[in-house]
């Protein structure tokens, strides 16, 4: 696992972005491994400043990692709706070939990612956020590390921390379909962009605490090629910040 801990998070934002535009550049037809949350929006922002400054998506595919149970594609929160007015309405990429979990509650749903992913795979890049109690994904602690894409229940940790982004009266859903900890390991590589003193824990747990599924995140230890890009306030409970 490679650290690279950043002044900031513009800074820490950047080096993840120019990861993703350098894939792009290599291999227009790249296949990208994307997230939502918070975390990524910056992200999002610095790939369509690329393509605002010649950078073609049209070639590239692209697998989410989840989405919420229960939520329409339409709805505001769903994470359908979320990489549309991050990302997809703001670039060239090319509608068909963006994928996302279904999250009508499909029981064949799961196993129909996974052969999408399959087919068009292997992912060359993955990025990934993580839950301040150390999730990827939606895979909360306790996932096996083996686990495949399915449905799962969100820890209440994760509905309260997600809560923010809902309309008041309105909660986030309880269950979600989520690529599984084995499904994003095969990527060939993996970026994980962590920001702030909330995330400090998860961080710690991830980089240095022992590999366990009690951090799911940890998994990451055993990945051939896995980098962490956080900022000072992320790294602040670590004791190595190679830099
Ligand atoms: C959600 C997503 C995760 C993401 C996490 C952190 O739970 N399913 O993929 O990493 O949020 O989000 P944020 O960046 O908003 O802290």
């Amino acid at each position: 696992m490679r650290l690279i801990v950043c002044a900031d998070p513009r800074e820490a934002t950047r080096a993840v972005v120019d990861r993703v535009v350098g894939a792009i550049r290599d291999r227009p037809d790249v296949v990208l491994g994307l997230a939502a949350g918070g975390t990524m929006e910056w992200v999002y922002d610095g790939i369509v400043a690329a393509h605002e400054g010649g950078l073609s998506l049209a070639r590239v595919t692209s697998f989410n990692l989840d989405e919420y149970v229960g939520l329409p594609p339409e709805h505001a929160q769903s994470y359908h709706s979320y990489m549309r007015a991050r990302l997809f309405d703001r670039t060239d990429i090319a509608p068909g070939r963006t994928y996302l979990p279904r999250g009508d509650g499909d029981p064949g749903a799961a196993a129909e990612y996974e052969a999408l992913i399959a087919q068009h795979g292997p992912i060359d890049l993955q990025l990934l956020g993580i839950g301040q109690n150390g999730h990827i994904g939606f895979n909360e602690p306790g996932s096996d590390f083996a686990s495949r894409t399915r449905e799962v229940a969100l820890a209440e940790a994760t509905r309260t921390a997600n809560a923010r982004y809902f309309g008041s009266g309105e909660t986030p859903p309880e269950t979600a379909v989520t690529m599984g900890i084995g499904t994003i390991l095969e990527a060939r590589s993996i970026v994980l962009l962590a920001l702030g003193d909330g995330k400090a824990d998860a961080v710690a747990a991830m980089v240095e605490g022992p590999v366990t599924e009690a951090c799911p995140a940890s998994a990451l230890q055993t990945h051939p090629d896995a980098t962490v890009v956080v900022d000072r306030d992320a790294a602040r409970l670590l004791s190595r910040t190679a830099i």
